[in-house]
């Protein structure tokens, strides 16, 4: 077979992407996976770390976007997912599995009454979204400038505006690709992060209008920079004060803590969308909240006010797997999560020290993300990166590749229960090596 012009050098890898490029547009099927000149092909994980297909070993520093929480492979789950798999592994009925996840889930997120499962986190979202309006009759939705919630094109909205058409002060509504129909933009109204004063003008302005205000409160996209309490209330109280949902978006944020980003940030939402970790590594997505709003989905009276079928959505696979994953979830596993993230990020800071790089790391527990300034962050636009940041980021990325570390290429990192702390003190040598200390 001839290398295609994009082989960088002979691997099992550059055989494979040269297969995948007659198949699939650029090769790909998930843009998120997508490197120059070709991705690196799995091969296998097991527990901290994951093996390409060219026999190369990494620490897996973000273990699928966040959604593996125990690592790769986790026995307990394996075997679930085996048992399962040999008496079925989808019906045309439900299983006593889904009635056990749910359980488990209103039994830890305060807010959460009622539960349905679907298969992504995008698909929480836009039942979130569809919710709320089918609860107080109105369309339109408030969300953050940058904060991404998924492929639901309204959440798209101002996901990736940039200095050239983010606008003077209020955000401007960007739409994010040319497949998004223009008439989008009418349905959102944009707010930026933890800024009070705009908040308040904004919200008031449009508050009769709102079916929904959605916020994430540690916001990945955002530069994994907390939303304050003081806005989060402000969020809470306009939402009371002109019946507008609150959404909270914890397909990522979840796990933070065992009641979830709510519980660590201290308020309460209307409707929770969740995601990633709680199917064990198996693709789920659901929401979650008030019994009154969730009867939007209640088919006892006939068509309920918003239908949503989904040919796999509560399969027994993933019931059981998150079950598992989320039942291992105990306080001291939330508490050891917290403390890898702690070492994790202080060795990174200590490193960008002893290499004489700006730079500091932002997020929480076993969330966190790096970036190569020491401007204060508060919103999306203070986290954008410049181009020379952008650079840095660019060149540490494949430095920590070099160095057998996986991350996200934003900077983007998610510990595993299985990242302990040799694991975290391996990460962060190559954290060093990858800034050339
Ligand atoms: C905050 C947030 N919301 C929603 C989603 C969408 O989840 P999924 O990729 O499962 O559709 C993501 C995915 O990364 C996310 O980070």
């Amino acid at each position: 077979m001839n290398p295609g012009p994009h082989r960088r050098n002979a691997s099992r890898s550059a055989d494979l992407y040269d297969r995948a490029v007659s198949v699939m547009p650029g090769g790909n099927t998930r843009t998120t996976v997508f490197t120059r000149p070709h991705p690196s092909y799995a091969a296998r994980g097991a527990g901290p770390r994951v093996w390409d297909v060219d026999g190369r070993a990494y620490i897996d520093l973000i273990n699928n976007y966040t959604s593996l929480i125990h690592g790769h492979a986790t026995p307990e789950i394996v075997a679930a997912i085996c048992e399962q798999a040999a008496s079925g592994t989808c019906f045309s009925m439900p299983t006593e599995s889904e009635i056990a996840l749910a359980e488990l889930i209103c039994a830890r997120v305060a807010s959460v009454e009622r539960i349905r499962f679907a298969n992504s986190g995008s698909e929480g979202v836009m039942m979130a979204v569809k919710a709320a309006r089918a609860f107080t009759g109105r369309a339109k939705i408030a969300k953050v400038e940058g904060s991404y919630h998924g492929s639901y094109d309204y959440m798209e909205v101002s996901e990736d505006s940039t200095p050239s058409n983010w606008g003077e002060t209020q955000p401007a509504k960007v739409p994010y690709s040319r497949g998004n129909a223009p008439s989008m933009l009418d349905e959102v109204v944009v707010l930026p992060l933890n800024d009070l004063e705009q908040a308040d003008r904004i919200l008031r302005r449009h508050g009769d209008e709102l079916a929904a205000v959605i916020v994430d409160p540690l916001a990945a996209r955002i530069g994994l920079i907390p939303a304050e309490r003081d806005w989060l209330a402000l969020m809470r109280r306009l939402c009371d004060q002109f019946g507008i949902v609150l959404i909270s978006d914890e397909v990522i944020s979840f796990r933070v803590a065992r009641g979830g980003a709510q519980q660590a940030f201290g308020f309460r939402a209307d409707l929770t969308a969740l995601g990633k970790i709680i199917g064990g590594g198996l693709p789920i997505g659901a929401v979650g909240g008030r019994a009154d709003i969730m009867r939007v989905f209640d088919p006892t009276g006939g068509k309920p006010d918003v239908p949503h079928g989904g040919t796999f959505n509560a399969n027994p696979m993933t019931m059981i797997a998150g079950r598992v994953a989320m039942e291992m979830m105990t306080d001291e596993t939330y508490a050891a999560l917290a403390e890898g993230g702690a070492r994790l990020a202080a060795g990174i800071v200590k490193a960008l020290a002893d290499a004489g790089r700006e730079g500091q790391v932002s997020g929480l527990a076993s969330l966190r993300r790096v970036h190569f300034n020491a401007r204060p962050l508060r919103d999306y636009r203070s986290a954008y990166p410049t181009d020379p940041e952008r650079e840095q980021m660019a060149a540490f990325y494949q430095g920590l590749l070099a160095a057998g570390v996986l991350v996200a290429p934003t900077g983007l990192m998610a510990l595993s229960t299985a990242t302990t702390g040799t694991v975290v003190d391996e990460a962060i040598h190559g954290v060093r090596c990858a800034l050339g200390v």
